[in-house]
């Protein structure tokens, strides 16, 4: 769509909501039911569509790794001191919590994070990444948009929230620590749901993509030094070959998914690094393999058996193996569970919001995500926002190429918004029926 009559368009729709709007001061309280709708005319509006793109390209621009999120830190602190919420920082080194409504309980937390990939953009835009070798190419540059847009709609209407909403704004996805740390400092103390939301090119521009129960793939890294005795290629009886103990165990590793894994239970073993000598007549001293696993359930059952196989396959070729579970500090994450409840009011909302036909019932994914470390502490439920258009086409997330469809910015900002709103406005009919 072009960008300028998608403005016009929303330019002459947000006149009309400004003036129903002035016609009805109580507003988002006034027909429950339409809600949702003028969150999302709201967020189509230039006054916080444009602010969001503008904000989007800001953070596009200075991409920052995980733990290092200061300017991108700094660009949100001072969004939210402009329109007035309060916030705690900080919280996991650069992460920010933000706070909107009565201050008092019930608590739902909305979650967006805020790192870039150590990786060269290779869009050519106005926009580009400045920082050689840095890219937000996961689109947590619009996530941060799309919240700060939330937080905007819904401190425009916080004397009309039934609790709190948290805005948390974490560091660190990327490299699977940054929902740990924020946990362990205290990010959802009181909180009793929380929601997250990824742009992904799999899903079709307008439309989102969820389910209940496992959503997203538990995820890890290993690493291991298969050691040997170097020496004369071609005197191979004097030597330890290394390369043949390597070559071994990646073969066998393939049969723990292919032999031992219920082939209805979804897992993967891939061995994604091989390094290792350097000369053609030089047998090496040592190999060092290394890659990921991924898995549903049984997960340290799977980290056991690859440590099992690779230090056995080593003995087996006379060599020994060290095996490292949490190669550079990269710990596992738990695998991304769905709350039933929170899906059904997850589902219940974009029906309202978006319309039935624009849920699509998503097929679980082997990717990871650090959400799930929210979500096992506190029901959770994360969604994908759809970004792909008929007439353009998005690159995958982690491309060079990766672009972020800026008119789907509104539909997260709004969902976002709706999604708390409503949260907070069941819990309060609940307590209103026990009583
Ligand atoms: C393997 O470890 C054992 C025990 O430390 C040691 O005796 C042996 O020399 C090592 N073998 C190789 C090939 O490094
Ligand atoms: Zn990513
Ligand atoms: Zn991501």
């Amino acid at each position: 769509m072009a960008i300028n009559n998608f403005l016009l368009f929303n330019l002459t729709l947000h006149l009309l909501l400004l003036l129903r709007v002035s016609s009805d001061p109580s507003r988002i309280t006034g027909d429950v039911s339409r809600t949702p709708k003028k969150f999302l005319e709201y967020a189509k509006s230039p006054e916080v569509l444009d602010w969001m793109v503008r904000i989007r390209r800001r953070i596009h621009e200075n991409p920052e790794l995980g733990f290092e999120e200061f300017e991108t830190s700094k660009l949100i602190r001072s969004e939210l001191d402009l329109m007035g919420a309060k916030y705690k920082y900080p919280v996991a080194v650069t992460g920010v919590v933000g706070y909107i409504g009565t201050g008092e309980a019930p608590f739902v937390a909305l979650r967006a994070d805020m790192d870039a990939l150590p990786m060269q953009e290779d869009v050519e835009w106005e926009h580009k990444s400045k920082v050689p070798g840095k890219m937000h190419a996961c689109g947590h540059d619009g996530h941060v948009a799309m919240l700060l847009g939330a937080a905007k709609m819904l401190q425009e209407h916080h004397q009309d929230l039934q609790g709190s909403v948290v805005l948390i704004f974490q560091p660190a996805e990327e490299v699977f620590a940054g929902a740990k740390k924020m946990l362990k400092e205290g990010a959802l103390n009181h909180v009793e749901a929380i929601f997250g939301i990824h742009l992904t090119n799999r899903v079709p521009f307008g439309k989102t993509a969820s389910r209940a129960g496992s959503l997203l793939a538990g995820s890890g890294f290993f690493e291991a030094v298969i050691t040997g005795k170097g020496g004369h290629a071609a005197i191979p009886q004097h030597t330890i070959d290394p390369v043949i103990a390597a070559s071994s165990v990646v073969l066998s590793l393939q049969h723990l998914v292919s032999r031992e894994t219920d082939p209805l239970d979804s897992k993967v073993v891939t061995v994604s690094k091989v390094h290792g000598g350097n000369a053609f007549n030089v047998i090496p001293d040592s190999i060092t393999i290394g890659g990921t696993l991924r898995a549903f359930s049984g997960y340290s059952k799977l980290q056991q058996r690859v440590k099992e196989v690779i230090t056995k396959q080593a003995t087996v070729h006379r060599c020994n193996a060290s095996v490292n579970l949490t190669p550079e500090g990269k710990g596992a994450v738990p695998p991304t569970v769905n709350d039933m409840n929170l899906h059904k009011q997850f589902k219940k909302m974009v029906r309202e919001l978006l319309g039935e036909e624009s849920f699509v019932e998503a097929s679980p994914v082997m990717g990871g995500e650090d959400f799930s470390y929210f979500a096992e502490a506190i029901p959770g439920h994360f969604s994908f926002l759809g970004m792909q258009d008929e007439t353009e086409s998005y690159a995958s997330g982690h491309s060079s190429l990766y672009r972020v469809n800026e008119a789907a910015l509104p539909y997260g900002a709004a969902m976002h918004a709706s999604v708390a709103v409503q949260y907070l406005k069941d819990k309060a009919s609940e307590v209103h029926d026990e009583l």
